[in-house]
C-alpha cells in the first residue's frame, strides 16, 4: 500500500526547488551531486521531476536493500532502456525468469569450471603484449577493451574473434554508447528521430544479433569448437544450447532462441567493459605510485618464470597483485553505483520510503568513506590484509554488488584481472603521457573520459 504523500517525512537533501537544475547537474557530474548529497547524512533525498530518489550511504542500509529485503526491490527504471538491447537476459530480467536463468547460468561461473579458462586468458593477454612495441604511446583503455572482449569470446563463447575483433568491438562500443545516451533527458524522444547515431545503433544491434544467432546455430564465422581441446573447457553457449535442445518432461526450464540471444548479448556487454576499466585504472594508479609499482614488479619477478606467463596455479601466490586489483576497484569501482526501485513502502531508519521510489547506492562514495577506509584517497594495496578484511563491514566494499543480483562474473573477473596485471607488469612498465587529462566519466561504468594514453616501456626481464 502506498503511503499518503502529504504525511511523508522525507530525509534531508539538496533543495527540491529546482529539480531540473539538479537533474542536469546529475547528468553532468553524478558523482559530484552524490558527494554533496551525502553531506546530509546516511539517508538523503532529492527529486528528479516527480521521481523521488533516496540515496543510501551506509553499509547496513545497502546490505538491507541488496540482501535482507531484496524481494521488495526491482532494478531501477534506467534499466528498462537497456532491455532494448539486452532483452530479458540475466541483467535485465526480474522474478522467476531471473531466478531460472541465474540457476542455469551460475554453474558456468563456478570456480572449478573457470580454472581451464586461465590458460586461454593468458594466451589473449600475451597476444596483446606481443603486439606492443617499446616506447610506443597508446590509449591502454582501448587496448584493454579489445583484450577483455577477446577473453569473453574465447572463454565463454568458444569463439575466436581475432579477425572480427575490431568489427565486433566497434558494434559493442556503439551499443554501450547508446546506453549512455539513454540516460540523457528526452532520450526516448531523441531515439525516435532519424539521426545518424540512431541508425548506427540499429545497424550495430543487427550485426551483433546476426553474429550471435550464427554462434547459436554453430555456424559461426569464427573457429568455434577448436578450443574444445582445452582441458574440461565447457563454454556458456554449449551449456545454454544444450538446455534449448533437451526436451524436458519434468517441467525443467528450457531456453528459447531469443533468451539465448539475450543472455549472450548480456555477457558480451556486462563481461568486458567493467574489467577493461578496472585494468585501465590499475595501470594508471601504478604509474602514479612508484613504491607500489616496484613491489608489484618484485612479486611477479619472483613468482613467474622467464616467459612471464602465469598459470592458474600461480594465482593464489600472486597475493600483492590481488591486493593491487582490490585497491584499484576500491578507488575506481567499475560499477560506481547501483539503483533499485521499491515495490512496497519500505521502512529504513526513521523514514518510510514510499513504493515506486528509487534507491541509489554508490560504490564510489562508500569505498572512499573515511569511517571505513583510513586515508581513503591514498592508493594503498597493503590495506587489504586479513585483519582489515575481517573488520570491514560487509557492504563498505561492494564492487560486485551483493545478494541475488550480485555479479555472476565476479570469480571470472578476479582471475582475468590478476592474470592480466601479473603478465603485463612482468613485461611492461607504463608512464602516463605528460599532460594527459584524467577525468572521470561515470556512465554505465566508470571510464576515463579521455582514455588513458600511456608510454609502454619494456622491462629487461
Ligand atoms: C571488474 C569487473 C566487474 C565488475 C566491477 C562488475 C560489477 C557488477 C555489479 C555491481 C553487478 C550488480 C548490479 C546490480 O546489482 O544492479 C553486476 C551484475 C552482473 N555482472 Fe558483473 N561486473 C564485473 C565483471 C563481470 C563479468 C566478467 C561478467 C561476465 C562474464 C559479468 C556479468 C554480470 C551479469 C550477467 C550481471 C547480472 C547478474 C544478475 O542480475 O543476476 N560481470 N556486475
Amino acid at each position: 500500500m502506498r503511503t499518503q504523500t502529504s504525511s511523508i517525512n522525507y530525509p534531508p537533501g539538496p533543495t527540491q526547488k529546482l529539480p531540473l537544475v539538479l537533474f542536469l547537474n546529475f547528468l553532468r557530474d553524478p558523482i559530484g551531486v552524490l558527494i554533496d548529497t551525502s553531506k546530509y547524512g546516511d539517508i538523503s533525498h532529492f527529486k528528479f521531476g516527480t521521481q523521488h530518489i533516496y540515496f543510501l550511504n551506509h553499509p547496513d542500509y545497502i546490505r538491507d536493500v541488496l540482501v535482507t529485503h531484496n524481494a521488495n526491490f526491482i532494478k531501477s527504471r534506467g534499466l528498462q532502456l537497456a532491455k532494448k538491447v539486452l532483452g530479458d537476459g540475466l541483467l535485465t530480467s526480474e522474478g522467476n525468469l531471473h531466478r531460472n536463468q541465474r540457476q542455469l547460468i551460475q554453474p558456468v561461473f563456478h570456480q572449478d569450471r573457470l580454472t581451464p579458462y586461465a590458460a586461454i586468458m593468458t594466451e589473449c593477454i600475451l597476444r596483446m603484449s606481443n603486439r606492443w612495441r617499446n616506447n610506443d604511446t597508446l590509449d591502454v583503455h582501448k587496448e584493454f577493451m579489445l583484450l577483455t572482449l577477446d577473453v569473453v569470446c574465447k572463454t565463454l563463447f568458444n569463439f575466436d574473434i581475432e579477425s572480427e575483433a575490431k568489427e565486433i568491438g566497434k558494434h559493442v562500443t556503439t551499443l554501450v554508447e547508446y546506453f549512455n545516451r539513454a540516460r540523457m533527458p528526452l532520450a526516448e524522444l531523441i531515439e525516435k528521430l532519424p539521426l545518424p547515431s540512431n541508425r548506427r545503433f540499429q545497424y550495430a544491434k543487427k550485426q551483433l544479433d546476426a553474429i550471435i544467432y550464427r554462434m547459436i546455430d554453430g555456424t559461426s564465422i569464427g573457429k568455434r569448437n577448436d578450443l574444445r581441446q582445452h582441458d574440461r573447457h565447457v563454454d556458456l553457449i554449449s551449456i545454454l544450447v544444450e538446455h534449448k535442445n533437451v526436451n524436458y518432461d519434468n517441467g525443467c526450464y528450457v531456453f528459447s532462441n531469443l533468451q539465448l540471444r539475450d543472455n549472450i548479448m548480456t555477457i558480451f556487454l556486462a563481461g568486458h567493459e567493467t574489467v577493461a576499466n578496472a585494468l585501465t585504472w590499475t595501470f594508471y594508479l601504478l604509474s602514479q605510485n612508484k613504491r607500489e609499482e616496484g613491489k608489484l614488479q618484485d612479486e611477479v619477478d619472483s613468482i613467474l618464470d622467464n616467459d612471464g606467463a602465469p598459470t592458474a596455479a600461480d594465482i593464489p601466490k600472486l597475493e600483492f597483485t590481488e591486493k593491487v586489483f582490490a585497491e584499484s576497484m576500491r578507488l575506481y569501482p567499475p560499477a560506481w553505483a547501483v539503483g533499485r526501485q521499491a515495490i512496497h513502502d519500505y521502512k529504513i531508519g526513521e523514514y518510510t520510503i514510499p513504493a515506486g521510489s528509487t534507491l541509489l547506492m554508490s560504490q564510489y562514495l562508500m569505498h572512499r568513506d573515511p569511517r571505513f577506509f583510513p586515508e581513503p584517497e591514498r592508493f594503498n594495496p597493503e590495506r587489504w590484509n586479513s585483519e582489515t578484511k575481517a573488520n570491514l563491514p560487509r557492504f563498505s566494499y561492494f564492487p560486485f554488488g551483493g545478494g541475488p543480483r550480485a555479479c555472476i562474473g565476479e570469480p571470472f573477473a578476479w582471475i582475468e584481472g590478476i592474470l592480466s596485471i601479473a603478465t603485463i607488469a612482468r613485461r611492461w612498465k607504463m608512464k602516463l603521457e605528460p599532460g594527459h587529462p584524467i577525468v572521470l566519466q561515470p556512465l554505465v561504468t566508470l571510464r576515463p573520459k579521455y582514455g588513458m594514453r600511456m608510454k609502454l616501456i619494456r622491462r629487461n626481464v
